[in-house]
């Protein structure tokens, strides 16, 4: 089965190809020729993955995924969520998002915060979510120095380390991600035929 998979970080694109094996040929957006910005302009991560499924179904009419995941922070009422790439400012590094985070924090109690991913795929007419969702806590600086994104400051719950603090396999293993793409395979593998 063919599968398109809207992206190209070669890091998402390796790690579901690991996953669901050889059935299945996953394409990237660059394999399909498709070139500039998908439209992601709603307020929430299942509205935004589901637009993007649907566009690039609408551009190849094979079956399709796409994903969207958003830091959820309890006190600043789930922001940065959907704004989490570019909380600082449109183009803002890792590091402005995160020192935003940070000094919008520093007077909280409340640390509580999660990673969420929702990924939508479209296959046979049909639209599904999968959600994978991970529990933890702002710390009140950076520590580590793997991973990427708001992972420096991001410890999940039960860990005594941040996800930046973690080998990538440690993190693939618990992350919201992980999780989400986990469904998925169990759902695509369970449909093969
Ligand atoms: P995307 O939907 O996968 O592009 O993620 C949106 C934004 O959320 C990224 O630009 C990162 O800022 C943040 N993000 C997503 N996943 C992670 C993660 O696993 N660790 C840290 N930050 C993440």
């Amino acid at each position: 089965m063919t599968i398109v998979f809207a992206t190209n970080n070669p890091n998402k694109l390796s790690e579901i190809r690991q996953l669901l094996g050889d059935e299945f040929e996953i394409l990237s957006l660059a394999d399909i020729d498709l070139e500039g910005d998908i439209p992601e302009d709603h307020e929430t991560l299942e509205e935004n993955a589901i637009q993007k499924a649907e566009y690039i179904f609408s551009k190849c009419e094979l079956p399709c995924f796409a994903d969207d995941t958003g830091l959820e922070i309890e006190a600043l009422d789930g922001r940065p969520g959907v704004y989490s790439a570019r909380y600082a400012g449109e183009d803002c590094l890792a590091e402005n998002n995160m020192a935003k985070v940070l000094e919008e924090m520093s007077d909280v109690h409340n640390r509580k915060a999660a990673f969420r991913t929702v990924i939508a795929l479209i296959m046979n007419g049909e639209i599904m979510t999968f959600e994978g969702k991970i529990d933890g806590e702002i710390t009140r600086e950076k520590r580590g120095l793997y991973g990427f994104g708001y992972d420096p400051i991001f410890q999940p719950d039960g860990h005594p380390v941040t996800f930046a603090e973690m080998w990538v396999e440690q993190k693939n293993e618990l992350s919201h991600r992980g999780r989400a793409v986990k469904k998925l395979v169990e759902f695509l593998k369970e449909n093969l035929n």
